[in-house]
């Protein structure tokens, strides 16, 4: 059974993830980070952001890969992923030359994919993937469906992503997704998935209890040996 930590609040889980990421990069200053976007790890950011503005060497040699990507907006479109993660992190730490992620509207989004795989093939595994739990479970755009996607592919947006609040602002809808795979995610070295609200209670407990099944790919992180779950008290049933 996963192992979760409950913890007080959004701030609480931020704190303790922005903690946990500072340690790795203590102790692996090249880590390879892979970064989920959405209201969940924006806190988190934040405050890794903060320690790395306070101590650049922190930050300094790390390398980050965008785990997903709205289909079909324009980059610099207010809810991509990339100007959340640009935003949050990229900017504020100077991470261009160390980052990549999706494109959001290549002309050839297969061949988009073909060259964050190719990137992933000669620069991964990826050290530590920092995931958020979708509603209906999907880390990234690994929706629910009969077979899962290893790497990095074109992805068939569920309802629950379309009705996302990164698009609530957006007066297009995204027409498909970007995503790293399963097995990109599974061969995480360590992965540190953060569930917060009372929004994720059902999901969440969905994910504790299984089973393993393609139509909840979140369940699938019952086959790693090395996630660290951090929750907060809404999300774990504890408050009202
Ligand atoms: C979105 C993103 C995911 C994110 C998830 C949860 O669709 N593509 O990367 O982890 O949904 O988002 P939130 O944290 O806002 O609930």
């Amino acid at each position: 059974m996963l192992a979760s930590t409950v913890l007080a609040d959004h701030e609480a889980v931020s704190t303790a993830a922005a903690v946990s990421i500072a340690a790795r990069l203590e102790s692996k200053p090249h880590a390879l980070l892979c970064l989920a976007t959405g209201a969940t790890p924006l806190r988190t950011y934040e405050i890794l952001a903060r320690h790395g503005r306070a101590a650049p060497c922190l930050t300094r040699f790390m390398k980050v890969i965008k785990l997903d990507e709205w289909g079909g907006l324009a980059m610099e479109r207010p809810g991509t992923c990339e100007t959340f993660l640009r935003n949050a992190l990229v900017t504020p730490l100077g991470l261009d030359s160390r980052y990549i992620g999706f494109n959001s509207n290549p002309a050839n989004p297969a061949a988009e994919c073909t060259r964050v795989r190719d990137w992933l093939a000669a620069n991964g595994p990826i050290d530590t993937a920092i995931l958020g739990l979708g509603l209906n479970g999907h880390l990234g755009f690994n929706e629910p469906d009969d077979a899962l996607q290893p790497h990095a592919h074109i992805a068939t947006l569920s309802p629950e992503s379309l009705r996302h609040s990164m698009l609530s602002n957006e007066p297009e809808r995204p027409t498909f997704g970007l995503t790293l795979g399963m097995s990109d995610l599974l061969h995480a070295r360590r992965i540190l998935l953060l569930v917060t609200g009372k929004a994720k209670r059902d999901a969440l407990r969905r994910l504790i209890q299984g089973p393993i099944t393609t139509r909840f790919p979140a369940s699938f992180l019952h086959l790693h040996p090395e996630v660290t779950l951090l929750v907060d008290a809404a999300a774990a049933g504890r408050t009202r």
